[in-house]
């Protein structure tokens, strides 16, 4: 028995130096120390040993479990060394390697532009009203000196639902709603959408606009072309030129329209500006005293001035973007080039 075990023993300390994986040492711990492995079969004939005998042979059977449980162990815990050091290089993160970017959303150019001139009003102190998209023919018209039968209506092709009930062709329709509604003096702009029948490279169905209206008792046309000078300079910059030109609304006498500077050719022509150097941006005036005395503001002591300014032609100004339809169509690259 004795031999038997040395013989083990040895077996263990030669075999185990040459295994070289861990499948290679499950194997031998089951030979050696299984159920029917070798070291746990020799220890079922301990009770065969003479009982003088057992107190050296127990010690030698000790001794010689303790060195293959040790080696075996000692050995286990090499592959798992190996396997946490290879687990260790391959899962290396190079913090050299370029990153592969974050993609994040950007506003829609339009919804910037209206951002933009919202923040250059508000700063100047105007206050944001909105009104309803789906709007009557009494405010849309009527209540803006516009009445059944005026000829100016001819220039709106409109959207009707009824005979009264139309989608809104301007958002001077809200100006007569803060007139009824506001105590002057008062000063609002009015960021919205706008519809029209109409739809080529310049024009779309819906588009945006962003009116102006300012009531007091000492304002004239003189404040309204300093005003959207400066407006104009801190939307385009400091260069921008204007141009104002006599012009006709129903709701403002006297009438203008506003062209500012090509920001793409500074003036000199180009395509966007089909070769004149300006853009018609805005339509202005002073407010028909018509208008303030119907909607319930009496014209002798108040006066006003507003302006509309066409949003997604500013956009295009802006981009260089020559169709003002693809603004609409969402497409992501048009809409990532125009940023
Ligand atoms: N409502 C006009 C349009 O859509 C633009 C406009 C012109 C607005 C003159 C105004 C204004 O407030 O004073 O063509």
């Amino acid at each position: 028995m004795e031999k038997e075990l040395m013989k083990i023993k040895d077996e263990v300390a030669t075999s185990i130096s040459s295994i070289s994986d861990k499948k290679e040492l499950i194997e031998l711990k089951l030979q050696i120390l299984g159920k029917s492995g070798k070291l746990t079969n020799l220890l079922k004939g301990m009770r065969d040993v003479p009982a003088e005998d057992r107190p050296r042979v127990g010690a030698l059977v000790n001794e010689v479990r303790n060195f293959i449980e040790n080696a075996i162990s000692e050995k286990e815990k090499y592959f798992a060394d190996i396997e946490l050091q290879n687990k260790l290089n391959n899962e290396k993160v190079d913090i050299t390697l370029p990153s592969k970017g974050i993609k994040t959303g950007a506003l829609h150019p339009v919804s910037s532009m209206i951002d933009r001139f919202v923040d250059i009003c508000v700063n100047l102190g105007f206050s944001v009203v909105e009104g309803p998209e789906i709007e009557s023919d009494y405010y849309n018209f009527e209540a803006v000196n516009t009445p059944k039968s005026h000829p100016a209506r001819d220039m709106q092709d409109s959207f009707y639902f009824t005979d009264n009930i139309l989608l809104r062709t301007q958002t001077t329709a809200v100006q007569a709603r803060a007139m009824q509604e506001m105590k002057p003096p008062f000063k609002i702009i009015v960021p919205g959408k706008t519809y029209r029948n109409d739809s080529d490279a310049t024009h779309s169905p819906m588009f945006n606009q962003l009116e102006g209206l300012v009531v007091d008792e000492n304002v004239s046309m003189a404040d309204l072309k300093n005003l959207l000078s400066v407006m104009m300079k801190r939307l385009f910059g400091e260069d921008t030129k204007i141009r104002f030109r006599p012009s006709y609304f129903p709701f403002t006498e006297p009438s203008i329209e506003v062209d500012v500077s090509c920001p793409q050719c500074h003036g000199e022509g180009c395509k966007l500006c089909k070769g004149s150097g300006y853009l018609e941006l805005l339509g202005a005036g002073v407010v028909n005293p018509k208008v303030l005395d119907f909607n319930g503001i009496n014209s002798k002591k108040y006066k006003g001035f507003a302006f509309g300014f066409g949003i997604d032609r500013a956009s295009m100004l802006f981009t260089g973007n020559t169709d003002m339809r693809s603004l609409f169509k969402n497409d992501i690259r048009f809409l990532k080039q125009s940023r």
